[in-house]
């Protein structure tokens, strides 16, 4: 399978949101990547269910949800609702992580966990063939256009070796820092989605920057 790219909505234009979705749907990428913060989990807040609901009108691609949030349980139906297709919650925001997988998936949505830098991949070996989606943060959760961390080619590495190993058919998202020069590079080393907020809408030809990303 060759690599999906997934345009962070945080860094569009919200006067022109229908412009810019738009020009997603126009373009290659294959996601809509959107950031819920909640001001607790993250020193930062974004949007919530109104600008999914809108994007979820004018989308015609999947909606990759990414709760910033703690107690995300507490809001799976509601995003459900709004029009999430792939929900993913915070390893470090989930007391009972299985349990709210399950929930997710019973719910009929796609299911995604998500680590923060410092979180090992190790944490995941008991969960990994119960999820969709491994998110792996590479930038501190919080704001877009922020550098990328080094030490996430090591971690998906890692994460890829526990998935062959443990024959899991999730797939392998990096969010955070992805620009045009290190997208090959994290393809090679065994990404699957590309989210990339800043490198997209701050670009002149936002079409033509998601086309290089895709390679
Ligand atoms: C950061 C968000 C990212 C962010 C990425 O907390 O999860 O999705 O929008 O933005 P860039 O690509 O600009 O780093
Ligand atoms: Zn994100």
């Amino acid at each position: 399978m060759s690599h999906l790219v997934a345009p962070s909505m945080l860094s569009a234009d919200f006067a022109s949101l229908r412009r810019d979705i738009e020009m997603v749907n126009q373009s290659r990428a294959d996601w809509f990547h959107l950031d819920v913060m909640d001001g607790v989990f993250v020193p930062n807040i974004s949007f919530g269910f109104p600008i999914i609901k809108t994007v979820n009108k004018y989308a015609t691609k999947t909606l990759d949800v990414h709760l910033m949030i703690v107690q995300p349980e507490r809001y799976f139906k509601e995003f459900w609702e709004a029009g999430a297709d792939i929900l993913s919650i915070h390893y470090e925001a989930s007391i009972h992580l299985h349990r709210s997988i399950c929930a997710i998936k019973e719910l009929g949505m796609k299911a995604g966990v998500v680590l923060n830098p410092h979180t090992s991949v190790d944490l995941l070996k008991d969960i990994v063939k119960d999820v969709d989606l491994v998110l792996l943060m590479s930038v501190n959760p919080g704001y877009g256009g922020q550098q990328f961390i080094e030490n996430t080619y090591r971690k998906i590495s890692r994460l890829k070796e526990m998935i062959l190993q443990k024959q899991a058919s999730c797939l392998i998202e990096i969010d955070g820092g992805v620009t045009l020069e290190n997208a090959p590079k994290l393809v090679a080393a065994g990404a699957d989605v590309l989210v990339a907020g800043n490198t997209v809408f701050s670009s002149d030809n936002p079409q033509a920057t998601i086309e290089s990303l895709k390679g």
